[in-house]
């Protein structure tokens, strides 16, 4: 494990020799006017693996997602996707060369049928990555996967309630056919069993192949998912580690992210919820 405490720009974590690094992002700042929301930002995220971005309200978990799929402006530092430097890309090429992001608050288009979501997502990547899978056959694993949104298909994606919203962004990405995957809370708003459901999907989409970085306030659910963990405060990393190492390590979350060790409500909730949760530890 490793922190950054003190040793600004030290990077957070580094990806072993001689494996595919896909994502590589060095000294990265952001901005909102004069609010600096994040702070020399160094990390990578090798090619297959899942990495969670775990931190408080107001971190900068978000504000990460926006900076990284080119929908806030990168202020300095530099972003490499998968060899090419991508600093001032549109999120529309990003997603044609594999970058999807599935924002929180889902990104669903609200007064479109689940059907034309599904397509628009197809048809926006579809361009620069031609590939064997047709639109058809990526559709009906959707609904195989969804069975909900197969029923619901031409329902406007606003009347869906928040799990259906969830599982059409996350069939959104599966058209998508993200080669890094950036999802931002998934659990967010869901009830528990919902939010089982909605990690699941990931470890499956995992399973594919499919890098993901992923940013949630469910610490465990989240770093229970990934091979490796960032913790994001004030816009600044200041620790990393393997999941393992930050689960087992529960001072750290305490310290950083204000995690009771023993007791609290929230923290049995967290330890149910990885208990039934039939998904690989640390990595
Ligand atoms: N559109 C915006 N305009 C101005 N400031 C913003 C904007 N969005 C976020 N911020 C500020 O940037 C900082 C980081 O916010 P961000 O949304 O990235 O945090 P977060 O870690 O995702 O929080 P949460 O857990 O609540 O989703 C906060 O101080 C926030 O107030
Ligand atoms: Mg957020």
């Amino acid at each position: 494990m490793e922190s950054s405490d003190g040793v600004p720009g030290e990077k957070a974590g580094g990806a072993a020799p001689g494996t595919d690094v896909l994502l590589s992002v060095k000294s990265m700042h952001a901005s909102y006017g004069p609010i600096r929301a994040l702070r020399n930002c160094s990390f990578e995220v090798r090619a297959g693996e899942t990495v969670a971005v775990v931190g408080a309200n107001g971190a900068g978990k978000s504000t990460l997602m926006r900076a990284l799929s080119g929908v806030v402006p990168i202020a300095s530092g530099e972003v490499v996707f998968d060899g090419v430097r991508i600093n001032g890309r549109m999120p529309h090429e990003l997603v044609a060369q594999g970058l999807v992001h599935i924002p929180e608050g889902r990104g669903t288009l609200r007064h479109m049928s689940v059907w034309e979501n599904l397509r628009l997502a197809w048809d926006m990547s579809s361009n620069m990555r031609p590939g064997k899978r047709t639109f058809d056959s990526l559709l009906e694993e959707a609904f195989q996967r969804f069975p909900r949104l197969r029923e619901r298909h031409a329902q406007a994606a606003g009347n869906l309630s928040g799990g259906e919203q969830q599982m059409l962004a996350l069939a959104r990405a599966l058209l998508s056919r993200p080669r890094l995957l950036l999802i931002d809370e998934p659990s967010l708003g869901l009830s528990p069993l919902l939010a089982r459901e909605a990690f699941a999907v990931l470890s499956e989409f995992r399973a594919d192949g499919v890098t993901i970085l992923v940013v949630e306030q469910n610490v465990r659910a989240a770093l229970s998912l990934a091979d490796r963990g960032y913790v994001l405060r004030s816009g600044e990393f200041v620790v990393s580690g393997t999941s393992q190492e930050l689960l087992h390590h529960p001072e750290i979350l305490s310290q950083y992210l204000g995690i009771k060790h023993q007791g609290s409500a929230d923290q049995v909730r967290m330890r149910k919820f990885t208990t039934s949760f039939p998904l690989k530890w640390g990595g």
